[in-house]
């Protein structure tokens, strides 16, 4: 705020101050036994005549006892311009008074899940309740309340993983953030060329395609695509190449959706959270996020179990 803007606003609050006090006195002027007793102002409703009496005394003094009120405030707190106070209170300080109360109440709990490994956190139920609530709180935006995503933003209750799904791997794509690069392919295939490789795409999760597009698509992704999603499309989390052969899309899998993922690109962006939640939230979110699939990693190691 430039500093007319400071004087202005301090004026107009004193003047306004000052402006009340010449009202009570002048108002207050007339005494009880200055004026005749029992004037009316001449306003009468249904018989109730309205008197002029100066007001009470005890009335007067709440009046005076606002304005110094007034005046003591504003010179403890801020209200005149840029004037901070004396006391030094702001809004801001006052928020970050709680914050720092909260936080020093519910940091040890943090601290003491923190000291646990991901999978034993994954299986405490009080540990899950705050996980969960987190997780509304900071992710549920964007990968849905039951972390099962939506368009542009995967699904992370299964498990199918882009970048890893051991609780390593999750941590990290919690804390660092991740950003997958799919180049945009257009040019370099042209327009038969993204049907083809697309038809082929669609192919790899157990769909029908003409047999000569997915011939010449196999080819074209080889050439272009294998490198990064690998030569059976299995994909590599290491570069977040995301897994093709199983019927699980962040884009869409509909053929016009893989078309528009190789012809366009995509660029998908996890955000970093440690600066915003610190380690120890968000070892207790790796934890929460490595529960959603629990389930279904149970029942694929039972599986290999049989085997
Ligand atoms: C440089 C490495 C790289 C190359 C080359 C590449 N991709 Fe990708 N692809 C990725 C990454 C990384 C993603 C994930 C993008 C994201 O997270 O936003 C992706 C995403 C996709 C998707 C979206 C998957 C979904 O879940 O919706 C499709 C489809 C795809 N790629 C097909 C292809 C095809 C076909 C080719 C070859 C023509 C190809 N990619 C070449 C790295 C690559
Ligand atoms: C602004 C939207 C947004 C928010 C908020 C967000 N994410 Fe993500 N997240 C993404 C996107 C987009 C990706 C995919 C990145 C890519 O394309 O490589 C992702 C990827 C991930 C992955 C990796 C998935 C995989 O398959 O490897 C995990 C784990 C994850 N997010 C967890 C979380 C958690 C936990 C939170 C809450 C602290 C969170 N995300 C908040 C957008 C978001």
């Amino acid at each position: 705020m430039s500093s007319f803007w400071s004087w202005y606003i301090a004026i107009i609050a004193l003047a306004n101050i000052l402006a009340c006090v010449w009202l009570i006195r002048w108002t207050a002027k007339k005494r009880p036994d200055e004026v005749p007793q029992h004037e009316t102002t001449g306003h009468e409703w249904d018989g109730l005549r309205e008197y002029n009496n100066p007001m009470p005394r005890w009335w007067l003094w709440l009046f005076y006892i606002t304005i110094v009120f007034g005046l003591i405030y504003l010179v403890l707190y801020p209200g005149l311009g840029n004037f901070q106070g004396i006391l030094g209170w702001s809004q801001y300080g006052a928020w970050q008074d709680e914050v720092d109360t909260v936080e020093e109440r519910v940091a040890p709990l943090f601290a003491r899940y923190a000291e646990m490994s991901i999978p034993e956190l994954a299986r405490h139920e009080e540990a899950m309740q705050t996980g969960r609530r987190l997780f509304g709180n900071n992710c549920a935006v964007c990968h849905g309340a039951d972390g099962g995503g939506r368009i542009g933003f995967p699904n992370i209750a299964n498990h199918d993983w882009q970048w890893g799904g051991d609780p390593e791997d999750i941590r990290e794509s919690i804390l660092e953030g991740r950003t997958g690069v799919m180049p945009a392919l257009g040019n370099a295939l042209g327009e038969q060329g993204v049907t083809a490789v697309a038809a082929y795409v669609f192919s790899l999760s157990g769909r029908n395609a003409p047999e000569d597009l997915i011939t010449r698509g196999r080819e074209h992704f080889q050439a272009l695509c294998a490198s990064c999603h690998g030569s059976e499309g299995r994909g590599n989390p290491s570069l977040g190449a995301p897994d093709l052969t199983n019927d699980n899309w962040t884009y869409g899998g509909s053929l016009n959706a893989i078309r528009t993922s190789v012809r366009e690109g995509r660029r998908g962006r996890m955000p970093a959270q440690e600066e915003f939640l610190g380690e120890d939230r968000v070892h207790l979110l790796a934890a929460y996020v490595y529960s959603l699939s629990a389930e279904e990693r149970y029942a694929e190691e039972g599986e290999e179990e049989e085997q």
